[in-house]
């Protein structure tokens, strides 16, 4: 199969209409998209990622309207969420309608609903004129895909088409909370950051790894995950940093002697760091970088997300 590179919404929902699969650009990370109505399509995501096939998909609408054709019904507490962060950056788990394929919500008897802020991914998803399961467009274990190009460089031949559109701007994915469970609980923490939640619902709990494993409740937890082919060595402060030419170093603190690094990246605050963190274990891997050091950073705000995803690439 020869992948399609398209700038046309059009073209590519085109595309996803006939059964096929498409990766188009979020606010997050690039989506790898089907027809959430044509199970044998749904299929199709698992194989070109190589995702084990317990773990759920979010689904993608571009407007509100369309949530009753996934979810039986949406909880006041989605409600509250709904009309504060939506569109946007957020996944609400809500109890699945019964018309949702089964192969969608991996067997669950709740499904992950998420409406995009991003203008390209709207346009799209309002054009594909169906529910869009889409997981991160990486095959599984990679770091999430912030480029058009990374999602060549993992899935060329192995999908339809790329819809193109520039980096994604947050770097992270949405944040993930069950709104099927009282009180909610965060279980993924994301680009909405668990303080700008509290102000709409002061009860959000955040489930913390173990719980979120053990529970089933967050399958995709489980698995590992946003893993560079380097070796990823996190540190409180770059003076516990090796240098190296084949090390690599990125943090919000700069090393004190950064050339004797193969390579640094040395981020302003949280929000850089968030957009940079992918591409920059993605360069890494071209670069033949052995081992990346990678500052952990104050758990308040998005450092939270960020703290999961860099534990989450340190653990092999
Ligand atoms: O920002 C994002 O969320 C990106 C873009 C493409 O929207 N998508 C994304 O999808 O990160 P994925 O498949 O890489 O991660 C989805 C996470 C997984 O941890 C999965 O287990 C969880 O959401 N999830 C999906 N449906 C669920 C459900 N019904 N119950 C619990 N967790 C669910
Ligand atoms: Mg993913």
């Amino acid at each position: 199969m020869t992948t399609h590179l398209t700038t046309s919404t059009e073209e590519a929902a085109e595309v996803l209409r006939r059964g096929e699969l498409v990766a188009f650009p979020t606010e997050t990370v690039y989506g790898l998209g089907a027809d959430a109505f044509q199970p044998s399509a749904v299929r199709q995501i698992f194989e070109a990622k190589g995702r084990p096939s317990d773990n759920p998909l979010i689904v993608h609408l571009w407007n509100r309207d369309q949530i009753p054709q996934v979810a039986a019904r949406i909880p006041a507490s989605a409600s509250r969420l709904l009309e504060h962060f939506v569109p946007g950056p957020l996944t609400l788990i809500l109890p699945k309608h019964e018309d949702v394929p089964a192969v969608v919500t991996a067997g669950l008897d709740t499904v992950g609903v998420r409406l995009p802020r991003h203008p390209v991914a709207r346009s799209f998803l309002r054009a594909c004129a169906t529910p869009v399961p889409a997981p991160s467009a990486n095959r599984s274990g990679r770091p999430s895909p912030t480029s058009w190009e990374d999602v060549y460089e993992d899935l060329n031949g192995r999908i339809a088409c790329i819809l193109q559109g520039e980096r994604t701007p947050e770097g992270v994915e949405s944040t993930v909370v069950d709104c099927t469970s009282e009180p909610p609980i965060v279980l993924r923490p994301g680009a909405v950051t668990v303080e700008s939640l509290r102000e709409v619902l002061e009860e959000v709990e955040v489930a913390t790894e173990s719980e979120a494993d053990a529970s089933g409740r967050s399958p995709g937890t489980r698995h590992r995950h946003y893993a560079p082919s380097a070796q990823v060595s996190l540190v409180e402060d770059p003076s516990q940093a090796e240098p190296s030419s084949d090390a690599a170093f990125i943090g919000l603190d700069a090393p004190a002697a950064p050339e004797a690094f193969g390579r640094v990246l040395v981020v302003p605050n949280l929000e850089a760091y968030a957009h940079d963190l992918f591409h920059f274990f993605r360069a890494c891997d071209g670069a033949d970088v052995s081992v990346i050091y990678a500052q952990t950073v104050p758990g308040e705000g998005l450092g939270l997300a960020l703290n999961d995803r860099l534990r989450r690439a340190a653990a092999r």
